[in-house]
């Protein structure tokens, strides 16, 4: 059974699927999901996007050169990184790092088993020593004195799909009509009203009619994983997002969920094969930080990745590009704040770092 059955087949069943249900479903649905199939690609010339990481070496260089930095204020012995993509940050983090800054592990959370075999293909070819640090755990619970990274993970985590109509909130589910799928809208439960109307009183406004957005509840299962399990850690969010009165900005009517297929964004979701193309909701990053606030974690810092990256020294080693047009263009895309540069956002958490360790990135925590 192929996943367009599959997915027919839970709808024939229940009456309908809620929208996070559809996109647990493309995206990881055991050996048919996006996330989950033999065939997901990361590098540039297969993939259906591209990830900092896969632009260039020089991202993971900034990165290194931050929690080098971190490591000169707080015990870290270690890096886990969740979802590495197709190890690309792995293999140039490890590989420009000096031996006296080396990690004694390098963990990687995968949930795609036929990507960590892609990963060890890639991660084979550093040095033994190197090879020898790279663990794949499925469980984080041992893990402590780490410095996390989360590059574009919060927005592949299915967040639930609202839309106000006639001034009443609906739940957007997928149902069949004529043994096709379409989008339908379903009264809003009570505890999901609840939490609309909190977002409302917060932004201090109503949310306007014909509006769609989106709540992800499931990224507070993901942080308060880390934030239970781990002592002693640093935690990099890195992904395109909004504090929250921009993300529930009133022109922003149709939500923040793309759908990616081939480097192009496609719309009518339903005539492509699913599990074919991306989906990815942007963060709300005011929600991460009200559920760090809420297991007592710090925040360090919330900046663009632009700022980021000019503060961990990326013009410096943008010198390993070699042509002048391609480091223009690795510049342009990971820099420009119309590219990556400000709508990536760089989220920095931990659970204790020293007094005397000042972020110098341009602070925007205050808008969280
Ligand atoms: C857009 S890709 C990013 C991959 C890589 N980090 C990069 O930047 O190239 C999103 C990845 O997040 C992974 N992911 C989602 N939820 C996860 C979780 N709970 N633990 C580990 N990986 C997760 C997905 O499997 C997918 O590989």
């Amino acid at each position: 059974m192929n996943l367009t059955k599959e997915i027919h087949a839970k709808i024939k069943q229940e009456g309908y699927i809620t929208f996070d249900e559809f996109i647990d479903m493309s995206l990881y649905f055991p050996n048919y999901g996006y996330y989950n199939n033999p065939n997901t690609e990361f590098g540039p010339k297969n993939s259906d996007f591209i990830t900092a990481p896969e632009i260039s070496e020089i991202y993971a260089c900034s990165i290194l050169k931050f929690y080098k930095d971190i490591r000169k204020h707080k015990k870290i012995e270690n890096v886990l990184e969740f979802g590495a993509g197709s190890g690309e940050m792995a293999f140039n983090f490890l590989n420009n790092c000096d031996a006296k800054n080396l990690p004694n592990k390098y963990y990687i959370v995968e949930k795609n088993i036929h990507l960590i075999e892609k990963q060890n293909n890639k991660l084979k070819k550093l040095s033994k020593n190197l090879y020898e640090k790279i663990v794949w755990v499925k469980d984080i619970k041992a893990i402590d004195d780490v410095f996390i990274i989360a590059n574009e993970i919060l927005d592949a985590i299915p967040a639930k799909f609202f839309k106000k109509e006639d001034d009443k909130f609906f739940e957007k589910s997928v149902k069949e009509e004529d043994e096709k799928l379409v989008i339908s809208l379903l009264d809003c439960k009570e505890h999901l009203l609840e939490e609309i109307y909190s977002i409302e009183s917060r932004l201090g406004s109503k949310i306007p009619n014909s509006y769609s957005f989106e709540i992800n509840f499931l990224q507070e299962k993901f942080l308060s994983e880390i934030f239970n399990k781990i002592s002693n850690f640093i935690l990099l969010i890195i992904d395109y997002g909004y504090h929250e009165e921009e993300f529930f900005h009133p022109q922003r009517k149709n939500g923040t969920v793309q759908f990616y297929k081939n480097h192009s964004k496609i719309e009518d979701i339903f005539s492509y094969p699913h599990g074919s193309f991306d989906i990815s909701v942007s963060v709300d990053f005011s929600r991460v930080f009200r559920t760090a606030l809420n297991y007592g974690i710090k925040l360090y810092s919330f900046t663009t990745q632009s700022q980021f990256l000019l503060n961990t020294n990326i013009l410096e080693f943008a010198q390993k590009i070699e042509g002048e047009f391609d480091k223009n263009n690795i510049l342009k895309t990971l820099l420009f704040p119309s590219d990556m540069g400000e709508n990536f956002k760089i989220m920095v958490l931990c659970d204790d770092i020293s007094g005397e360790f000042q972020s110098s990135f341009k602070d925007f925590r205050h808008k969280l």
